[in-house]
């Protein structure tokens, strides 16, 4: 069954109709989600939408984009709730020069807050990196060494993977899963194919973001994971695997990757 590693269901774009489109998953094939927090308050509502639905998992942390305002009770909260039953991760966290606001250096240190949060909880993170490859991977680096000083694990996903094969080695060597999503689909969209082509299956997983970013044909269009089997089967193309393998390898990935039994 489909496993989606990543979406926003909490997302305003769901409020004329969340439970219904949740309800219909099922029909979809897809088994379980990942409901990641993006701010303090969706965060909240990730939480909350994880207790409602038995097949919603979920993940608390802050974006980078979301961390102008971000306060000591903030981390407080997060840093209580994170042992929760159905939260899985800690994220989305990570950098995004893309938007590159707030300022660099305040997103580094929220970013390595959260790292670290994680790492003592032995929580899984779910990065978002744009635009920021360099300063992503050097963090991430420090955050392994941080790890391994106090003899923990420290794994997760690079969410929406959007960079090259080159720096996609350097993370499944360093243990960590590709997000891969709707943008696969898109007819311009070389390097990430470039990468689902060389990356064995076995550090790949499923996710939407949605609401956004919808593949092809839907393009455009609100996002949910019914729209997964496109990436499904865009992935079976590049791999020369059947829909069927894509969907039970990265299913045993996404459930290793949150330590679901
Ligand atoms: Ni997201």
């Amino acid at each position: 069954m489909i496993f989606d590693t990543h979406a926003h269901y909490d997302d305003e774009a769901f409020d004329e109709d969340r439970d219904v489109v949740l309800t219909l998953l099922k029909d979809a094939n897809v088994a379980s989600v990942v409901n990641v927090g993006a701010s303090m308050e969706s965060s909240k509502r990730a939480l909350e939408l994880s207790k409602q639905y038995d097949f919603v998992y979920c993940a608390v942390g802050v974006h980078p984009s979301e961390t102008t305002d971000l306060t000591e009770s903030d981390y407080e909260w997060l840093c209580n709730h994170v042992h929760e039953n159905k939260v899985v991760a800690v994220g989305e966290i990570g950098l995004d020069y893309y938007w590159d606001t707030p300022e660099r250096e305040h997103q580094k240190e929220w970013f390595i807050k959260q790292l670290h949060l994680a790492i003592q909880e032995e929580k899984p993170v779910i990065i978002h990196s744009r635009d920021a490859a360099a300063d992503t991977l050097e963090i991430m680096k420090e955050a392994k060494e941080y790890a391994k000083s106090l003899n923990k694990s420290f794994t997760g996903v690079i969410h929406c993977f959007s960079y090259s094969v080159e720096m996609a080695r350097e993370y499944v060597k360093m243990g960590f899963y590709l997000g891969v999503g709707g943008v696969v689909t898109f007819k311009n969209a070389k390097m990430i194919k470039e990468v689902v082509k060389e990356i064995p299956m076995e550090f790949i997983v499923l996710e939407t973001d949605c609401p956004y970013l919808a593949p092809e044909p839907n393009r455009g269009t609100r996002n949910d994971s019914s729209n997964l089997k496109y990436v499904i089967n865009m992935i079976a193309d590049i791999k020369n695997l059947t829909p069927k393998e894509i969907i039970e390898q990265t299913e045993i990935n996404a459930k290793t990757l949150y330590g679901i039994a």
